[in-house]
């Protein structure tokens, strides 16, 4: 499999490798509920936060590396300020993902980081499709992947349970042939509008949440 370098830049981010240092920062988004609400895991405490930090610390290390949990940071003030990952479930097939800490949503921070995690899966590792699971209530995910041009293609009622409950999720999908469309039609056209989402390309309104 082919490597992603690392760190990426984005206009305003820095994506990178996480390290022992960052524990302190880790902790402090992931031990808050409103960061937790749709995601599978409770709010960290410092055991747990340990754990993880171990765990992906582990991840960096496997050869071919199939998961990269990534470090945000702010360029401007040099904070952690959340997390990214793209990880390998199947060949050709990369799963995305974000979180951030809650100071620091509503700016476009996530759209951004969505947006480079989607070209290295594309560019550095061949992908051929990137997807994303998101629970059917969080509209800021939804948005997010919605606006990276990503179609609804299914919900799965019951997709996990976890945190004492069933969750239903809708998996969203970006073919690489989607997205080297409108690659090209920006290079094109840059400053023309984003085409309306292509029919089918959002949940059925009539999609029930829990
Ligand atoms: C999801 C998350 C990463 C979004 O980060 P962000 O940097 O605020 O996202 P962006 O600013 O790039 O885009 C958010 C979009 O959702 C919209 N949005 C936010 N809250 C919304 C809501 N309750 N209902 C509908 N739209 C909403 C915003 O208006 C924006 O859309 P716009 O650009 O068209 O105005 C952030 O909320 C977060 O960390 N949540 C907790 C972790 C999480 O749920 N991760 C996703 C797991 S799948």
């Amino acid at each position: 499999m082919r490597r992603l370098t690392l760190p990426r830049r984005t206009p305003r981010l820095v994506l990178r490798d996480f390290t022992p240092a960052d524990f302190d920062g880790i902790l402090a988004y992931s031990s808050d509920p409103r960061v937790t609400r749709y995601l599978f895991f409770a709010p960290r405490d410092a055991e747990s936060t340990a754990d993880y930090l171990e765990d992906l610390l582990d991840s960096q290390r496997e050869t071919p590396r199939s998961r990269f949990e990534l470090a945000v940071v702010e360029e401007a003030t040099q904070e952690l300020i959340g997390a990214c990952d793209l990880s390998r479930i199947e060949r050709g097939v990369f799963d995305l993902g974000y979180m951030l800490g809650t100071a620091h949503w509503g700016r476009g921070y996530a759209t951004e980081i969505a947006r480079s995690l989607a070209e290295a899966a594309f560019l550095e590792l061949r992908a051929a499709r990137v997807i994303s699971t998101v629970d059917v209530n969080n509209r800021a995910s939804i948005r997010v992947l919605e606006k990276l041009g990503m179609r609804w293609e299914a919900v799965y009622r019951k997709h996990r349970r976890a945190k004492n409950r069933w969750w239903d999720c809708h998996l969203y999908v970006l073919p690489r042939e989607v997205w080297e469309a409108e690659q090209a039609r920006r290079a094109s056209a840059p400053d023309a509008p984003s085409p309306p989402a292509a029919q089918g390309s959002s949940p059925p309104s009539s999609s029930p949440s829990p």
